[in-house]
């Protein structure tokens, strides 16, 4: 790769040794799930996403490698290929999986860079342990890479990764994406390693964001905690002693969706079957209303809920008429914040439930699952209307699979505009989560849109989605990370 550069002024003798693959990509998690065949034996699946479905033919074509944790304590695997990819699992031991997962990406990090809607516990011992796997991911990675290899490291688990990796390997080009929101200033100052943070980041040649706030949040944050000159999206990193040593780059790379697979999946004859046993399920009302999501308290399922029942208090809404199918997908269950949403949610369904429902309806069918894809597109296809009201949310993919999945262009949604989808999904009916008043005139106004108007919103965002999915998200970034240069002085 033209990046390549030699590690030693020796070259017969290079200190370096290089590994085999020339594109990496490092993730918490590893894009495969273990399955368990009728005989006991296991293998490994292809995990459905949208990352893995762009990044898998860049991988095929380069010689590529995926470095992440495969999901289970206390387990060193060896290294596997599957999916035309090697794949190198990097342990956790039990007790990592409490300080570094559970404790600093989850109850750190996660509600920190979402707005603080709960608490962010500070914990040293947290913070330590975050390091250490860092530092392990970031070995893992720098044994694999081939000279001048290109790396992509991927979300708020892995931001010391960058630094790291530079550190040990200068001939890497390096890319960083960020999948969550970047908080203010003002509240990412909360944290205890804030410089050690951005320092991780800016070994990237270029930190990519979800919306261009992100970009400049982190910005300026770099300005304050790191007195960095900053021109246009670029930081002069200077070195220790304040000699400028190499430009990283910061900007906005919206993610997407597999867009053209869940529209073909929307025409499939038995989803779209399964589509109408769902309505004929529930009874065959007028309107259905779905809400997906994993079971996360930055996705406003609470607001959701308390609309929806004072909409059935006030009788604009009866369970004769309307269903509300909530997916909420098990998710970070020894998180405590996360056990007391389930209680908090699960108490909200049961008393709505409770109060309306009929021998033969309804009000909120409420299932604590997740689905595969099929499935979720037959409930896309089965909704009229998506209610989507996140409090602080990086993109929200659900919102854009639900309009790819309407191919026949009928159908509303309902988006938070705190959710990044926001900014591309204008025909949406956008809302404030917080005002539960705007919601709820939100909802009505979704189930009683002409269906000429829903129509023409409808095209005009599937053309969006379409267009800008998530193969050309990813062909954007790396195009930027290799034209950018290493800027290097
Ligand atoms: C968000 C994060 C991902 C994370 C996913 C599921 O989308 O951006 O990095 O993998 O949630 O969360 P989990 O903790 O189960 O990996």
């Amino acid at each position: 790769m033209s990046s390549a550069q030699q590690t030693s002024t020796d070259s017969d003798t290079e200190s370096t040794d290089y590994g085999d693959f020339e594109f990496i990509v490092v993730s918490n998690r590893l894009p495969v799930d273990r399955v368990t065949d009728d005989d006991g034996s296991s293998s490994w699946r292809r995990s459905p996403g949208g990352l893995v479905t762009a990044l898998a033919p860049v991988m095929a074509k380069a010689d590529g490698a995926w470095v992440g944790w495969h999901g289970a304590p206390d387990e060193t695997l060896d290294s596997f290929d599957e999916a035309n990819m090697r794949l190198v699992p990097v342990p956790l031991s039990g007790e990592e999986v409490e300080l570094y997962y559970e404790g600093f990406s989850n109850a750190t990090l996660w509600p920190l860079y979402h707005d603080v809607i709960a608490s962010p516990e500070f914990h040293r011992t947290w913070w330590d342990s975050y390091r250490r796997v860092n530092e392990r991911f970031a070995q893992a990675t720098a044994a694999v890479a081939s000279k001048g290899a290109t790396v992509w490291v991927q979300d708020y688990q892995l931001q010391l990764v960058p630094k790291l990796l530079r550190e040990a390997r200068p001939d890497l080009r390096i890319g960083f994406f960020n999948h969550i929101p970047f908080p203010p200033l003002e509240i990412y100052a909360q944290l205890p390693w804030r410089r050690q943070v951005i320092e991780g980041l800016l070994g990237a040649d270029l930190i990519g964001f979800q919306r261009p706030s992100d970009a400049s949040n982190f910005l300026r944050c770099v300005r304050r905690f790191k007195g960095h000159t900053i021109k246009a999206q670029q930081v002069h990193v200077t070195s220790e002693n304040g000699e400028f040593a190499y430009v990283s780059r910061a900007e906005a790379f919206p993610i997407s969706i597999d867009a053209s697979a869940i529209a073909a999946l929307a025409q499939r004859e038995d989803i779209i079957e399964r589509s109408r046993e769902i309505r004929r399920e529930l009874g065959n009302p007028q309107h259905i209303l779905l809400g997906v999501d994993r079971l996360d308290y930055t996705k406003g399922i609470g607001h959701r809920l308390k609309a929806y029942g004072e909409l059935l208090e006030d009788g604009d809404i009866t369970v004769e008429d309307a269903a509300l199918i909530q997916v909420a997908s098990p998710s970070r269950e020894r998180v405590e914040q996360y056990r007391l949403l389930r209680e908090d949610i699960e108490g909200s369904v049961g008393r709505i439930n409770g109060t309306y429902d009929t021998m033969k309806n309804t009000a909120i069918r409420y299932l604590h699952h997740s689905y595969p894809v099929e499935e979720m597109v037959a409930l896309y296809l089965a909704a009229d209307v998506m209610l989507v009201t996140a409090l602080r949310d990086g993109m929200n993919l659900v919102a854009k699979e639900y309009v790819a999945a309407r191919t026949e262009n009928r159908g509303a949604l309902v988006l938070s505009e705190f959710a990044g989808a926001a900014d591309t999904l204008r025909q949406a009916i956008l809302v404030n989560p917080h005002d539960i008043d705007g919601l709820k005139a939100a909802i009505v106004k979704a189930l009683t849109m002409p269906r000429a108007e829903t129509m023409r919103r409808m095209r005009i965002m599937r053309r969006q989605v379409l267009q800008n999915d998530v193969e050309r998200w990813s062909k954007a970034f790396l195009d930027a990370l290799h034209d950018g240069g290493r800027g290097e002085s």
